[in-house]
């Protein structure tokens, strides 16, 4: 019999946890025999909402459930962890400067990192949702010493599926034949979706889709844009997708990679001109040992390479705005 898997999820009263947890307890991330353990961490206003959740997921009867834990206390939240999923984080509200929200979501980054440090395993691995997402994960791996950078992610995979889906709709087919798709650097709308090294089928996607113009002025920025589109559409900021982009990181992460690559923001230690010492995102594979590496060989156009530096700048500078107020050093 497997032992279960721990998953911690803060914010897991919001709206992708909501999303998310169902989709954990269904085997959906670690496959249909692997038993797992739901730490569930929310603020305690937020306490009320999750014994509902909770409710509901004693309510599906899921077979895999092993056990399920909800806490304000991170020290209970985090203890003995495999995955920390860091979902929750304070949203920007009216009148809040971009500062304003790097500090304050900092803060709560320092303490999730710390407190990752002091009760995890020391084999966790965290993946950051919560935004600002790259530059909270840069914070919570810097407050947690003992764990090994590698073990740090944030995520662009939602950016990843939305990239390939524009291009599979503008081409015409299934989105399943869009492959190699890397989103590099900030999840914001400076991301760059490098279409000249995706393909569709066993073609370049420049081979397929002409429309130079299409590809650089209108599926560039509408990937960028896209999660504004989805508030405009929707009056809430994607959820499931989000979710559903969660369960595929972590699935990925946690098995070798066949054949495609994927998105994923990571300590970056110079690959392709990226700042060392960043998260940023860059294009992995995970190997046989479960080890992930950079892809080797990707070549950027002059164009690329400007869009992906222009990306790491923002970074660099959400860095130093954090870090100055939250006095940690580089
Ligand atoms: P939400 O506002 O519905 O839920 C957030 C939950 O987090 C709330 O229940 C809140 O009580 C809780 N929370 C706040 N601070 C917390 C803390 N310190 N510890 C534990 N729980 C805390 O928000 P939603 O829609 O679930 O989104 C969550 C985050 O995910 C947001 O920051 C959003 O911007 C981000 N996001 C990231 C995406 C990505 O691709 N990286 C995509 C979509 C959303």
């Amino acid at each position: 019999k497997k032992a279960p898997i721990r998953v911690a999820v803060t914010g897991a009263a919001g709206n992708i946890g909501y999303a998310l947890l169902f989709r954990i307890a269904s085997g959906q991330m670690f496959g249909p025999d692997q038993p797992v353990a739901l730490n569930l961490i929310e603020i305690e206003p937020g306490m009320a909402a999750l014994r509902g959740v909770a409710m509901e997921l004693d309510d599906c009867a899921f077979p895999l459930v092993a056990e399920i834990v909800q806490t304000s206390d991170l020290s209970v939240g985090f203890k003995d962890v495999d995955w920390a999923l860091l979902v929750g984080s304070v949203p920007r509200k009216q009148g809040m400067e971009r500062a304003d929200l790097l500090g304050i979501n900092g803060k709560v980054f320092v303490g999730q990192g710390k407190a990752i440090n002091d009760y995890a395993k020391s084999s966790v691995r965290v993946l950051v949702v919560g935004n600002p997402c790259n530059t909270n994960c840069l914070i919570a791996m810097k407050s947690a010493p003992n764990i090994p950078d590698e073990q740090f992610f944030a995520m662009t995979r939602l950016d990843e599926n939305r990239a390939k889906t524009q291009l599979a709709h503008k081409a015409g087919v299934a989105v399943k034949e869009v492959s190699e798709l890397c989103v590099w650097g900030n999840h914001s709308p400076s991301m760059y979706p490098d279409f000249e090294n995706a393909k569709i089928g066993r073609s370049k996607v420049t081979d397929v889709i002409l429309d130079q113009a299409w590809l650089r002025d209108t599926f560039v920025p509408t990937v960028g844009q896209r999660g504004k589109a989805i508030i405009d559409a929707r009056g809430a900021s994607s959820a499931a997708s989000a979710a559903n982009a969660v369960v595929d990181t972590v699935r990925d992460l946690s098995n070798p990679t066949r054949g495609d690559l994927h998105s994923v923001c990571v300590i970056s230690n110079g690959e392709y001109g990226s700042p060392a010492g960043i998260i940023t995102s860059l294009p992995i594979r995970v190997d046989g040992a479960g080890k992930w590496r950079v892809v080797e060989g990707v070549k950027l156009s002059d164009y690329a390479k400007e869009k992906i530096a222009a990306s790491n700048q923002e970074l660099l500078e959400e860095r130093e705005v954090a870090f100055g107020q939250l006095g940690l050093s580089i």
